[in-house]
């Protein structure tokens, strides 16, 4: 066998030698082939989406509702996008940012996407936007709030169906300042969603007069909460604002009343604390207060019809990762109807989902310059299984993307 193979060459040394002789023969010839534009794909080809989630770990139930709100979106167009059907690719990221560009780059280049759905951590999120950005691949963040992204990192081809961390911290610490808060103390995981979740909140608490006395954080994923917790209490502040999303939410949650201090220190946070987590916090997360970009209880048609699909479908609740999911899928959609599902014409793809108005349940939204979404910021109080909202904390609020130059 290996004599044969050193006699003649196998089909793959045939095929690159011709290639090899093929590119001499045309550099000989001043014939150097072009950097060629994608051709167009073949009539009827598939849309091929690449989903980069959480499937274990933490975040796990998150990355599922995504994908479940994606589905479900492109099931109620038939299973076609721009007239074409829709193929899927899946990886799960493990919320592990040194694997990421690792697998963005399987999706890019193994399958061949012509989109990006992903992800939901931060640090993940930061590997899949270089990947992203080196091929020129479209990417659509269905949840990881990374500043960067939509900040100095921006690009064309990146857009956001969910939200900056800046956003909802933002829009607590208003809150928080209206109350008349002075002192408050911040705990999150120590990485890029808590750092810049409590960023948001001390820009707007602190332009108000309040004081963020401490920052306190634990490695991510660690539950690990008690001495934290005992520390808050040492520091008697009058709030605690907190970072905390998945299981980890739920610990913390759990924690923080077996504490004691439920009824002693007014806690508050991004809504991730108290969404898609409420079964399991039961008793715990009673009253809380968080602000996020959807809550229970809106009263558009777009959210009763998604809320009603989604039980029947998966028999379960929706959450806001579902919805971002849903949106993550409205905004292809507005990509690729423009191009009949051509998604090689790019420049075109990108225009359209630029000026998408996406009717999402949350409320119709716009993209910002910066492609995130400009959208409201509710403030929700949890009550039984629902984060019910009790009023819009910070109308159309706009990531101020710093750094970012479109
Ligand atoms: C993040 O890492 O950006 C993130 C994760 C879960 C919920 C919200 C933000």
């Amino acid at each position: 066998m290996h004599r044969n193979a050193s006699r003649r060459p196998p089909r793959v040394r045939r095929l690159s030698l011709w290639l090899g002789t093929a590119a001499l023969l045309a550099a000989g010839t001043g014939a150097v082939a072009q950097t060629a534009a994608p051709a167009a794909p073949a009539l009827g080809a598939k849309i091929k989406v690449g989903f980069m989630l959480p499937y274990t770990g933490t975040y796990a139930a998150l990355g599922t509702a995504i994908e479940n709100g994606f589905r479900m979106y492109v099931q109620q167009q038939g299973g076609k996008l721009g007239g074409r059907d829709v193929e899927y690719f899946k990886v799960d990221d493990e919320s592990d940012p040194a694997k990421a560009p690792e697998n963005a780059t399987k999706l890019i280049k193994r399958d061949q996407v012509d989109v990006v759905v992903g992800t939901v951590h931060s640090g993940v999120q930061m590997g899949i936007v270089k990947v992203a950005k080196e091929n020129n691949t479209l990417l659509i963040i269905p949840n990881a709030g990374a500043d960067e992204a939509t900040g100095p990192l921006c690009g064309p081809n990146i857009f956001r169906s969910s939200f900056s961390n800046w956003q909802p911290g933002y829009a607590m610490g208003h809150v928080v300042a209206e109350r008349g808060m002075k002192k408050v103390v911040t705990l999150t995981w120590k990485y890029a969603a808590g750092e810049q979740s409590v960023k948001g909140f001390k820009e707007a608490f602190e332009a108000k007069g309040g004081k963020v006395v401490k920052e306190l954080s634990v490695p991510f994923p660690n539950v690990e909460f008690q001495a934290l917790i005992t520390e808050v209490a040492s520091l008697k502040p009058d709030a605690v604002f907190v970072f905390f999303a998945g299981g980890g939410a739920v610990k913390f949650v759990k924690d923080w009343q077996a504490a004691g201090l439920k009824d002693k220190i007014p806690l508050y946070g991004s809504g991730f604390l108290t969404d898609g987590t409420l079964e399991a916090q039961g008793a715990a997360a009673q009253g809380l207060e968080t602000t996020l970009h959807y809550a229970d209880g809106l009263t558009n048609p777009r959210d009763k019809a998604f809320r009603l699909d989604y039980a029947k479908q998966y028999k379960l609740q929706p959450d806001v990762y579902a919805v971002q999911g849903f949106d993550a899928a409205q905004l292809l959609a507005a990509g690729a109807n423009a191009v009949k599902g051509d998604m090689t014409r790019k420049p075109e793809v990108i225009k359209a989902m630029e000026a998408a108005k996406v009717d999402s349940p949350r409320g119709a939204f716009t993209l910002s310059k910066a492609h995130n979404p400009v959208q409201d910021f509710y403030l929700r109080k949890v009550d039984g299984r629902e984060n019910k909202v009790s009023t819009v904390a910070v109308k159309a609020l706009a990531d101020p993307a710093r750094g970012c130059r479109l």
